[in-house]
């Protein structure tokens, strides 16, 4: 069996309806889809990608409707961040009603949802009667695809349907927002930042976590990490070798020759390089590269979650 690549809704709908996964686009990132009451179903998906059991998946709907469905509080700051930036890159950790099983939420008493700013991928969720828990379409660990190749290049031979909606228009993950005391708490940073947040709902913290802390599960400090090194340049370095690759985030330190080289952003735009950051460590990684040297962006709204993305690549594994 080898995964089809098309656009065909009914089909990757029957797919899903049958207990199937099927990648799907979003505006972050694909995700691998299944069927999220189905706990058979999520099972597969964490088989799948290799991914450890107390790893939570997030949920996806296509509304803040059904949203209210699959909760059993809606607390006043989470609608007011869903009226405001659903459909979008935000993901709500909310307490779940029963019909999510403990098999998608790690055995949490929450749930993540989101509604994705995706056309076709909304469109099937209108089309399904039950929700699509759906994490990265990448073997766990590893960078998350944010087009149809990059799901195709690693799970070809795992899942029967790639939904192709063309090249992810975020390119990295959604800020994770969760809630203590009513309180709304950054858990992964994403397009939707801190000050966004703040905008709407005044209060907000980041808070910074790993695997030591209960309240972001998965959260690992190195993830989003391709096979080569990857070294965050902090001086000048003179010379990078062959096997080697250095992305920069607007253009080449003066005078320095390099054969694999990839550029963020020449026109200096943060959401840029968010958008090509995955392809660009994908593609360098592709050749084989021993090591791989990568600037960090310019640390304000978005460039704190590119880099975010950027130093987990970078940690040790
Ligand atoms: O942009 C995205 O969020 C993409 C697309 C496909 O929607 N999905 C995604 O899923 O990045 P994934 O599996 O790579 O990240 C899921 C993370 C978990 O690692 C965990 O940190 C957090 O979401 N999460 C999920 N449910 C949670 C819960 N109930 N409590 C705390 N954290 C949760
Ligand atoms: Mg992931």
């Amino acid at each position: 069996m080898q995964a089809l690549i098309d656009t065909d809704l009914d089909l990757a709908a029957q797919l899903l309806i049958d207990g199937q996964c099927v990648a799907i686009p979003t505006e972050t990132v694909y995700g691998l889809a299944a069927n999220a009451l189905d706990k058979s179903a999520a099972a597969q998906i964490f088989k799948i990608k290799d991914r450890p059991e107390f790893d939570p998946l997030i949920v996806h709907v296509d509304s803040m409707r059904s949203a209210m469905k699959w909760v059993t509080d809606f607390p006043d700051k989470a609608e007011v961040l869903a009226r405001r930036f659903w459909p979008g890159p935000l993901t709500l950790i909310l307490p779940k009603r029963k019909e999510i099983p403990y098999e998608v939420t790690s055995g949490l008493e929450t749930v993540g949802l989101r509604v994705p700013l995706h056309d076709l991928t909304l469109q099937l969720l209108e089309m399904l009667d039950f929700p699509l828990a759906a994490p990265s379409a990448n073997p766990f660990g590893y960078v998350s695809p944010t087009n149809a190749d990059h799901v195709f290049d690693q799970l070809r031979d795992k899942i029967p349907y790639i939904l192709d909606g063309g090249e992810s228009q975020i390119g990295i993950e959604s800020t994770i927002v969760g809630f203590e005391e009513g309180i709304p708490v950054i858990y992964r940073k994403g397009a939707v930042t801190e000050e966004m947040i703040a905008e709407v709902c005044g209060d907000v913290r980041t808070q910074d976590h790993s695997i030591s802390n209960p309240k972001a599960p998965g959260m690992l400090t190195s993830h989003y990490s391709p096979h080569a090194d990857v070294e965050i340049i902090t001086r000048f370095i003179r010379q990078v070798r062959d096997n080697e690759g250095y992305i920069a985030w607007k253009e080449l330190p003066k005078g320095m020759e390099v054969k694999n080289k990839f550029i963020l952003s020449p026109t200096g735009d943060l959401y840029e390089a968010a958008r090509r950051l995955y392809a660009g460590l994908r593609l360098l990684d592709r050749k084989g590269l021993v090591r791989i040297f990568i600037e960090l962006v310019p640390e304000a709204g978005i460039g704190a979650s590119v880099n975010d993305r950027i130093r987990r690549s970078a940690a040790e594994k």
